[in-house]
């Protein structure tokens, strides 16, 4: 395992400590059930991986970024470090694990809709020990990103600490698990679908304006709920608002989520409100889900303004 723990170029805006999985996907009709075998497309391999993803769209949208995290010593390791590196991510704070790199085994259905299997691989020896080590190299960003394919204690770690580094936390509790009510305190925002956003609160709210303040009042210091082809709700200490999704053609909607998180840190790291930052990370998502892959489909911060510009009319 190699692991850089120097200090010695310029702070990132923004540190995403988080996962790097090769995207295996093939399209199909539908969904095979239990026992049924189905025929589907030629294999495609695609650069994924929440974490990896997250800090790619962060970097196209225009914010220095730094990803940490563990990748195999193989083939795909190389790849997935790569793609980064195209993207303009920093990945000195990257460690080769002796295992298989993560992969994502992703299923395609016609409509854009994923289901995805993740194998976690190298991404869980992420541990606490790595999270120390790298530390003086990720605590010099104002903004944290992290989601949970990581192991828990890690994020928890991370949350902890980077909290008394006064830096920013963006926690996307993805995939759904229940946050630890310190890292709750933290988070700001919680970025969440409107699944995990149930497994967080622990109930289900007839309305997500009322799930995102509730989520406020379990203790995150603001909330981003996403909704998809119904836009976005926030909740923060000014009140709870929504902001609408664009119509788009949609292909594939993997990796969407991650491009909006990604690009939410990029603009809160520059200092732009919660209000403004979802209106640009909403843009970059819906260019995402128009392509097929998850850090093929991002695009470079013009990209997403003349989006925005050509776009001014949307549904409320
Ligand atoms: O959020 C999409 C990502 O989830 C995919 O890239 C896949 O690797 C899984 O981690």
């Amino acid at each position: 395992m190699t692991t850089s723990s120097e200090a010695t170029t310029a702070a990132p805006a923004v540190a995403v400590l988080g996962s790097a999985n090769a995207d295996l996907v093939v399209e199909v009709d539908r969904r095979p059930a239990g026992g049924e075998t189905i025929i589907g497309s030629d294999l495609q391999q695609f650069a994924g991986g929440k974490g990896a993803n997250q800090s790619a769209a962060c970097a196209k949208a225009g914010s220095s970024t730094l990803f940490v995290g563990c990748v195999g010593e193989d083939s795909n390791g190389e790849f997935l470090v790569r793609s980064l590196e195209q993207a303009g991510v920093d990945v000195s704070s990257v460690n080769r694990i002796a295992k298989p790199s993560g992969t994502a085994i992703i299923f395609l259905t016609p409509d854009g809709e994923n289901s995805i299997v993740v194998s976690p691989g190298a991404n869980a020896a992420f541990d606490v020990e790595i999270a120390k080590a790298t530390q003086p190299v990720w605590s010099r960003a104002d903004a944290v990103v992290m989601n949970f394919e990581l192991p828990m204690a890690t994020v928890n770690y991370v949350a902890a600490a980077a909290a008394t580094h006064n830096q920013r936390v963006i926690l996307n509790a993805a995939p759904a698990f229940s946050v630890d009510e310190a890292t709750l305190r933290v988070c700001d925002p919680l970025v969440v679908n409107e699944h995990e956003a149930e497994v967080v609160l622990g109930e289900k709210l007839d309305n997500y304006e009322r799930v995102a303040q509730a989520l406020r009042g379990k203790g995150a210091r603001s909330v981003v709920i996403t909704l998809g082809g119904d836009g976005a709700v926030a909740a923060d200490e000014d009140g709870v608002f929504r902001i609408p999704a664009y119509e788009v053609d949609v292909v594939d909607t993997t990796g969407a989520g991650d491009a909006f998180v990604g690009a939410l840190a990029s603009e809160l790291s520059a200092g732009t409100t919660l209000r403004g930052a979802m209106e640009f990370a909403t843009a970059m998502s819906a260019i995402a889900v128009q392509k097929h892959g998850a850090q093929p489909s991002y695009v470079t911060r013009n990209v997403v303004e003349a989006f925005i510009s050509e776009n001014q009319t949307r549904s409320q």
